[in-house]
């Protein structure tokens, strides 16, 4: 096998060696490249732990302690049927993909992002921006990055397995949502921020922290009787925060239509796991 091989390595040993070097060389320029897009994103600092190149800083460390006086205490047998309540609300969300045009006060959504704001974040560092788009210009500019990327992920991108686990839900790359619903929540994670003396502020725990502040977000939307579907806008980050304005260190994580649901909306009939399967007990 290795006799028989050896003719073609002697006459073709320069091709193979030419084609192993540019490997290699491809392979270091991508690493360089892509090293370079993490630091102009914000993404190569390990908000984390603090290391990196952010300058440390102490921007909150003399703040006052005070009496927890908001806490209220209720009867046990209120907090059970409070509990209980919650649950029956919560139970009845679901991702809705089809909305009504029908306008929504604006004073409602700015509840339920204060609302979100209220999430826990590393540090108290709050490393969110809700863009609230209700025009529809940007919504349909919004739709049409959307919508071109999405057309890529489904055909192209993704492959078959993808596409396959995605059958039950019945979607496709046409997003007429992002259109008809009267609100389109754009939730950006802060990849640091700035003192005021604009050195560079440490976003700890960010991706968990924005990721908690989105679950109260559609919590909120629920609880105000309105409808939304959490959706990743695969690839889209850079186009839409372009249009919006937003600064390089912000990243597109989430996208919420916000509305209604249609009258002829219709939902995958999923379950959810039982108690029994998602807690267990070690009392
Ligand atoms: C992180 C995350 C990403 C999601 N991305 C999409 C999405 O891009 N498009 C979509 O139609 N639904 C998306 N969904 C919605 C899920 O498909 C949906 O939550 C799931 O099918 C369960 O249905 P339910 O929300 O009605 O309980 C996403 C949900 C989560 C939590």
């Amino acid at each position: 096998m290795l006799n028989e091989s050896l003719p073609l390595v002697r006459k073709y040993w320069r091709y193979m060696a030419v084609s192993i070097i540019s490997f290699v060389i491809g392979n270091i320029i991508m690493q360089m490249f892509k090293r370079i897009q993490r630091i102009y994103t914000g993404n190569d600092l390990n908000g984390d732990t603090g290391s990196g190149e952010v300058k440390e800083d102490h921007y909150d460390c003399d703040v006052d302690h005070v009496p927890y006086k908001d806490y209220v205490k209720f009867p046990t047998s209120d907090m059970i049927a409070r509990s209980r309540d919650f649950y029956k609300t919560i139970n009845l969300r679901r991702s809705v993909r089809k909305f009504s045009p029908e306008p929504v006060p604006k004073e409602i959504i700015e509840n339920i992002i204060k609302a979100a704001g209220t999430s826990p974040s590393g540090a108290h560092t709050q490393p969110w921006t809700f863009a609230v788009v209700s025009n529809p210009r940007l919504k349909m500019e919004i739709r049409e990055i959307v919508e071109t990327e999405e057309e890529i992920n489904y055909k192209k991108r993704m492959g078959i397995k993808w596409v396959n686990d995605l059958k039950k839900l019945k979607t496709n790359w046409i997003k007429e949502y992002l259109t008809t619903a009267p609100y389109l929540i754009l939730v950006f994670q802060q990849m640091h921020s700035f003192t005021s003396d604009g050195d560079k502020r440490v976003h700890y725990y960010k991706e968990i922290s924005v990721n908690m502040a989105a679950g109260i977000l559609i919590t909120a939307i629920q609880y105000a009787g309105l409808a939304t579907v959490t959706t990743t806008p695969m690839n889209c980050g850079p186009a839409i925060r372009n249009l919006l304005g937003r600064p390089a260190y912000e990243k597109l994580i989430l996208l919420f239509p916000v509305g209604y649901p249609a009258a002829d909306a219709t939902v995958p009939a999923l379950s959810r796991k039982p108690l029994s399967d998602i807690m267990i007990d070690f009392s």
